[in-house]
């Protein structure tokens, strides 16, 4: 494989040090598109968010800003991310505001309802098989909880599309694909949005009570 498509590689899993690498273009690289989502939230006072996929912790301590009562949960299955984001909300983390695990959103180690709103930016593309990550989600969301999905692809644009066939395993979606496995898997009171200018998309849904 060569340098460049094993460095693209590494936005799947980062691993060794491409990873450490890739995994510090992440936090920069993905804020704005990360603000435009989280404008997208309702107003709301949680007590338990989480961010699944968080990378190098960016949004985790976005959410810890925006909800200061919230304890936040940051996820992320590569041991490097969660290196990076241990780092990123050191402060949070040792005021007890703040917890890094590494896991696979596919299979949490986690008890059923713990959160009200857990976020996934820029990382479903990778998740392994759609409709059992979602279920894993809605299982650990409260009911009544949200679920807020912020993807710099609307799974039709050429630059994202070239991607998928330089990075193992990775899916673009469509809004409509990612509404129909939200609706599924217990979810509802779906709101999506597409920027005006870019290819980037927000679906918001509500676990069903
Ligand atoms: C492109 S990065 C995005 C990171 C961050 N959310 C951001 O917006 O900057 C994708 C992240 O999702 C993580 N990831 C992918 N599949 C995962 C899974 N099944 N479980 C947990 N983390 C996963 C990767 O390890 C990587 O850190």
């Amino acid at each position: 494989m060569e340098v460049f498509t094993k460095f693209f590689n590494q936005t799947r899993k980062p691993e060794g040090f491409l990873g450490k690498i890739m995994v510090s273009t992440m936090n920069p690289g993905h804020a704005q598109m990360a603000d435009w989502g989280f404008s997208h939230l309702p107003i709301i006072d949680p007590a338990e968010a989480a961010d699944f996929g968080c990378g190098g912790g960016r949004n985790a301590g976005e959410l810890l800003k925006m909800y200061p009562k919230a304890h936040v949960t940051a996820i992320d299955y590569s041991e490097i991310s969660v290196a990076k984001a241990k780092d990123q909300n050191k402060k949070a983390i040792d005021t007890g505001r703040c917890t890094v695990l590494q896991g696979d959103v596919s299979n949490l180690q986690l008890p059923d309802a713990k959160f009200d709103l857990i976020t996934a930016f820029e990382t479903i593309y990778f998740w392994p098989g759609l409709e059992k990550c979602f279920a894993e989600t809605a299982r650990v969301l409260k009911p009544g909880g949200y679920f807020m999905i912020c993807n710099e692809s609307d799974g039709t644009d050429p630059t994202s599309l070239k991607f998928e066939k330089i990075i193992d395993g990775m899916k673009n979606y469509t809004i409509q694909e990612i509404e129909t496995v939200l609706m599924k898997t217990g979810f509802s009171q779906i709101t999506s949005d597409h920027h005006p200018s870019k290819p980037w998309i927000t679906v918001l849904a509500k676990k069903r009570s």
